[in-house]
């Protein structure tokens, strides 16, 4: 299904992204789901894929973890059944986020899906993320309050929950609404029928994250081996003192490291294109030969890239899931990245050379990418 965004995204940003939550009423007409509540219950079955029951009886939360094997002792009330990054497992459900290419796929973090019961919900809590939360089949009581300092406690050591709040929103959402939600701004959902919410969540890495893994590239590439060196070190006094300059030529050390575009661009590159949840990584049994992935494109076949797969370009480089690509062809591989189904004339000629084809075969023989005939 193709899910058709009517948006003006620079005028969404320039009033509501990271400032205010908003309701797009309908922002998606005649919406159908992409997948059934039994589908979804399917999928937190599975041993991969990340999902939790949340509950709860006369304020009491109670939260467990899938995967799950049954669900016969759930009654009609107040339970959620929430799955993360379903768009990695379920290719109609992926369809869902394509309207958000509006943003930068780097930006772009995964689709949660949640079926609820009356009454059902997470309870008040706050999201360090952006999120759009479409609302699917049922109707559900969306209320969101103003970004001030709350209190965050946990009814249950697995949730994470805010005190009642004032609402700067209070609609019953229906059928194709979209509910838009910067971070920190505190919000629940209550269920009013059975109903299905996807929401399509954003990713902001933190100074923490990005450092620690900025220390990991330099450790993998044997990076930053220089030592502190002081051929006119001061001498002082108080030899415990370390000095403002000796402080500052650490701190200069660090930025130093830090400040090389060889190495600076390239370490964002593959740290932003890995996921944050598991891919559905099915390599084709036997593998493809480069010449059979040129007949299939040019049969016109469908080169679909895996659901959850971040592809990112930076400069000349494409990052694959933590891998950088580079070739005589940059049109052709940025098609790969811009493009997430592509067919023969997307290559733009570079099929012809027996370099692109093996690198193109071997992205569909690690699973990346695949071709519908194998489905
Ligand atoms: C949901 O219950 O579907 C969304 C939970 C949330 O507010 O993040
Ligand atoms: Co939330």
């Amino acid at each position: 299904m193709d899910y058709q965004l009517d948006l003006n995204w620079p005028e969404f940003i320039e009033k509501y992204w990271q400032k205010r939550p908003v309701l797009l009423k309908r922002g998606f007409t005649h919406f159908i789901d992409p997948l059934s509540p039994d589908e979804l219950a399917g999928l937190a079955m599975e041993n991969e894929v990340d999902s939790r029951l949340v509950s709860h009886d006369s304020g009491n939360w109670q939260v467990r973890h899938g995967p799950f094997t049954d669900y016969d002792h759930l009654g009609d009330h107040n339970w959620s059944l929430l799955v993360q990054a379903v768009n990695h497992w379920h290719a109609p459900s992926a369809a869902l986020m394509q309207p958000f290419r509006g943003l930068p796929d780097w930006r772009t973090d995964d689709l949660m899906v949640s079926f609820s019961v009356p009454g059902g919900g997470v309870g008040p809590h706050l999201d360090q993320y952006d999120v759009f939360i479409i609302q699917g089949a049922g109707r559900r009581r969306w209320r969101v309050g103003d970004k001030v300092p709350m209190q965050q406690h946990c009814p249950h050591p697995d949730l994470l929950q805010v005190a009642p709040f004032d609402a700067i929103i209070d609609e019953e959402t229906e059928a194709g609404d979209i509910l838009y939600i910067p971070p920190g701004f505190p919000h629940e959902g209550f269920s009013l029928e059975s109903s299905l919410n996807y929401s399509v969540g954003f990713r902001a890495p933190s100074g923490r994250e990005l450092l620690s893994s900025f220390a990991d590239y330099v450790l993998a590439n044997e990076l930053g081996g220089q030592r502190y060196s002081d051929p006119q070190v001061a001498t002082r006094r108080d030899p415990s003192q370390i000095l403002p300059a000796e402080l500052d030529g650490i701190r200069q050390m660090m930025l130093d490291l830090v400040n090389q575009p060889a190495h600076f661009g390239p370490w964002f590159g593959e740290f932003i294109s890995q996921s944050r949840h598991e891919l559905d990584i099915a390599p084709p049994e036997p593998p493809y030969q480069p010449d059979e992935v040129y007949d299939l494109l040019s049969q016109g076949e469908p080169l679909r890239r895996l659901g959850g797969l971040r592809v990112v370009t930076l400069g000349d480089a494409v990052y694959v899931n933590g891998e950088s690509f580079t070739s005589a062809h940059p049109q052709a591989l940025h098609a790969l990245a811009n493009k997430l189904t592509l067919r023969g004339e997307d290559f733009a000629g570079a099929l012809d050379d027996p370099s692109f084809l093996a690198q193109l075969a071997a992205l569909i023989n690690s699973g990346y990418w695949y071709l519908d005939d194998e489905a």
